[in-house]
């Protein structure tokens, strides 16, 4: 008795002693609590964080939309958020009172961005996205019928979803005594005790990094269906496979350390509670060793300016660097050990992969023809990027081959009619967005949409070295872009030397004038089409809302200029009308370091309004430019031009994980037989 409480007495005294980023790196497998306590054992470090929070508030001048999100004029899509104010009120607290942690510090920082909810413009420190938080369930939003407008919360254990790499979870939750098997397919009734439609959609309108959930989308359904367990080829290697969502794993500490859930079991109403798990993926196995290998900057400015040198001169160079892309959900090395490289067959058995002929597979594009209906095609365009190491050049000239030689093919075997899924496309290279459009519709003089660059003082002098070294290294060389009758532009005034001025929610602001990108000539240089394969009543859009940047580009271009119809399933279990694309719209992103290479390059980077390289390790990206839509022009940005389904359906529960039971559907009833 005397020894086992001395047993008690030392090993607290031990735990309380030991470093607690040493216990959550220990085994693969810990407690959120774990977790979090090393987290928040990196001390506030005052010099340090204002020089992060002052060089955050100078890159907002690069941020295209920090005005227009001040005060939405669409109900729809809601934006009243002044990112600056909030900021300053970072930086005020910074330099005065400080902040108990440096953890608390970084969540200021990202829930300022966050409030956003522009899937572009995110702060992350890596110090605080250094574990994958998890649960051993994910829930998907069920209804009985893909008619019914009211669907339910289900509990799906999630250990074999497919090229998900849940490797160990199994046993470490066995291994503290919590069993989920039996639970799998119950209804969720409850969650923390509120009933669990309003749980679920007030956490995916808040959206809350304190809840974990970071990089918002810009309407509240795609933000509820990234919660949920749903399809998808969105793994590393672009296997299908169904998503955790975010309900069941999390990039940043969810805010409590367990979930407690009531269900409707088959034995009757059941409620536990369940820890979440952590997963280390930072370096360093002690706090100090944590700070100096994951939360501080890495990469010194040298080897920056040596990358710059490397870049040449012409628009291809150009294409191969602009992106409209929202990062993925789990972090990289999570996504990685998912599909490691000798994993990167699809295994038997995937619930998830469709069992149909294929007229063509590349990397992020699938095309086949349905079984039961064979006049119909289908064209997931699953990414506009590669994960696998394909290289730009590679990946664009494969993307528009498959798309020439699936669709011709489709066409000699009959197929009358296509259905483009985009579920779950985060987006990509801008130019694989346009290689889409132009092969679909070749004879269009501009595939995608005019955008406009946001211009103060520095930017304009930016400008001005592009035009005056004219060696196209910079994004802001006029040469590498084409006006409304696609001509290149001749010079600089044409577009940045004098800045347009707007007054954007009552704020003076300024803009490039409006520019198109430059794809080449025509579209011969891309596809071998010249005449469209389709008419725009032949497409119909297999949506999920979650469509995000090049996809909702693409998406948006194809609603707005030929008419094409969607069906969109899931989203908030009451909602009567989604957008097919309710992602991101903005037309480019751009990273913190890029805005740093761009000063360098101009030699600008000494200049007071020039921020500064950060001393942290972090993911810093803005919306960079915004796209002009064509119609409802009233409203300026693309943004908030609001969408709407052609209809609306639930998943069901022999649906959900399968496309080709979503594309037969569809398939019925939009084209019949
Ligand atoms: C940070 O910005 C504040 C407000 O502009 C300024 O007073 C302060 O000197 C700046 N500090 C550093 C280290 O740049
Ligand atoms: C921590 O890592 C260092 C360097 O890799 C290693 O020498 C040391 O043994 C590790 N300590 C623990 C407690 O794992
Ligand atoms: C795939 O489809 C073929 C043809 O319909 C069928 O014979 C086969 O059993 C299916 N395979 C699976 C794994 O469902
Ligand atoms: C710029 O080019 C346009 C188109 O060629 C021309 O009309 C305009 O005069 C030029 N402006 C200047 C300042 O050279
Ligand atoms: C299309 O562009 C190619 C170069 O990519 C050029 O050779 C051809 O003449 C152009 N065709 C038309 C009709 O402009
Ligand atoms: C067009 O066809 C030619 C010859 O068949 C082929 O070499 C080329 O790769 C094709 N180009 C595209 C963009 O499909």
């Amino acid at each position: 008795m005397v020894s086992h409480l001395l047993l008690l007495a030392l090993s607290a005294g031990i735990a309380r002693a030991a470093d607690p980023c040493t216990l959550a790196t220990a085994s693969t497998w810990v407690s959120s609590e774990i977790a979090h306590a090393c987290e928040l054992n990196v001390p506030f470090d005052k010099a340090r964080s204002v020089s992060v929070i002052n060089s955050t508030i100078q890159a907002l001048q690069y941020y295209s939309l920090e005005n227009w999100f001040l005060n939405s004029p669409d109900p729809l899509i809601p934006h009243n958020v002044n990112v600056r104010a909030l900021l300053e009120n970072v930086q005020k607290t910074t330099s005065t009172v400080g902040y108990k942690t440096d953890w608390d510090f970084n969540m200021a920082i990202t829930d300022a961005f966050n409030r956003e909810a522009d899937g572009h413009t995110l702060y992350a420190a890596a110090c605080t996205e250094s574990f994958s938080f998890n649960l051993p369930f994910s829930i998907a939003t069920l209804a009985e019928t893909p008619f019914d407008l009211i669907a339910y919360p289900t509990f799906l254990v999630n250990y074999d979803f497919p090229n998900q790499g849940r490797a160990g979870m199994e046993d470490y939750f066995e291994s503290i005594g919590v069993q989920v098997r039996p639970l799998d397919g119950s209804r969720v009734l409850a969650i923390n005790g509120v009933d669990a439609s309003t749980y679920l959609v007030n956490l995916a309108t808040e959206s809350s990094i304190f809840n974990g959930l970071v990089g918002a989308y810009e309407t509240v359904n795609p933000r509820y269906m990234r919660l949920m367990a749903r399809y998808s080829a969105d793994t590393d290697a672009g296997l299908y496979t169904l998503e955790v969502g975010r309900f069941g794993q999390r990039a940043f500490y969810p805010g409590a350390n367990s979930v407690t859930v009531t269900l409707e079991t088959k034995e009757g109403i059941k409620t536990v509670t369940i820890p979440w798990a952590a997963t280390f993926i930072g370096s360093g196995n002690s706090t100090a060793s944590f700070i100096s290998e994951t939360c501080l900057a890495g990469v010194d400015s040298a080897s920056r300016k040596r990358e710059l040198k490397k870049r040449s001169v012409d628009a291809s160079s150009m294409n191969q660097r602009r992106k409209a892309v929202v990062a993925p959900e789990a972090q990289g090395p999570i996504r990685q050990a998912a599909t490691p490289p000798g994993a990167r067959v699809a295994p038997p058995g995937n619930i998830v992969q469709p069992n149909l002929t294929s007229f063509g597979h590349f990397v992020t594009l699938d095309i086949y023809q349905l079984e039961q209906h064979p006049k119909v095609g289908v064209v997931y365009f699953e990414q506009f990027e590669p994960s696998d190491g394909t290289d730009a050049e590679t990946y664009f000239n494969g993307i528009s081959n498959t798309l020439f030689s699936g669709l011709t093919a489709l066409k000699a075997a009959g197929v009358e009619k296509i259905i483009v899924d985009n579920s779950g496309n985060r987006g990509g290279f801008i130019f694989a967005g346009a290689i889409a459009m132009w092969s679909l519709w070749p004879q269009d003089l501009y595939p995608g949409f005019p955008a406009v660059f946001r211009e103060t003082d520095l930017i304009r002098r930016e400008s001005d070295v592009a035009a005056q070294s004219g060696l196209g290294e910079s994004e802001y060389s006029y040469f590498f872009y084409r006006d409304f009758n696609y001509v290149l532009l001749q010079n600089n005034s044409q577009f940045m030397a004098t800045p347009v001025p707007q007054v954007v929610n009552g704020v003076p602001d300024a803009y490039s004038k409006q520019f198109l990108d430059d794809f080449g000539d025509n579209s011969s240089a891309v596809t071998n089409f010249t005449t469209p394969p389709f008419a725009g009543e032949d497409y119909v859009f297999v949506a999920n809302s979650i469509c995000a940047s090049t996809c909702s580009i693409f998406s948006s271009y194809l609603f707005q200029k030929h008419g094409v119809r969607s069906a969109v399933f899931g989203g908030t279990p009451a909602s009567l009308v989604s957008q097919f694309d309710g992602g991101v719209k903005g037309s480019e992103v751009t990273d913190f370091d890029e805005v740093i290479f761009e000063l360098q390059l101009a030699g600008l980077d000494s200049d007071p309004a020039a921020p500064q390289p950060l001393p942290v390790s972090a993911s810093f990206t803005m919306n960079f430019r915004n796209a002009i839509p064509y119609i409802d022009k009233q409203d300026g940005i693309l943004e908030y031009v609001f969408e709407p389904d052609t209809k609306k359906y639930q998943f069901t529960h022999d649906q959900y994980f399968s496309p080709q039971k979503i594309w037969e559907f569809v398939a019925e009833e939009f084209f019949g037989n």
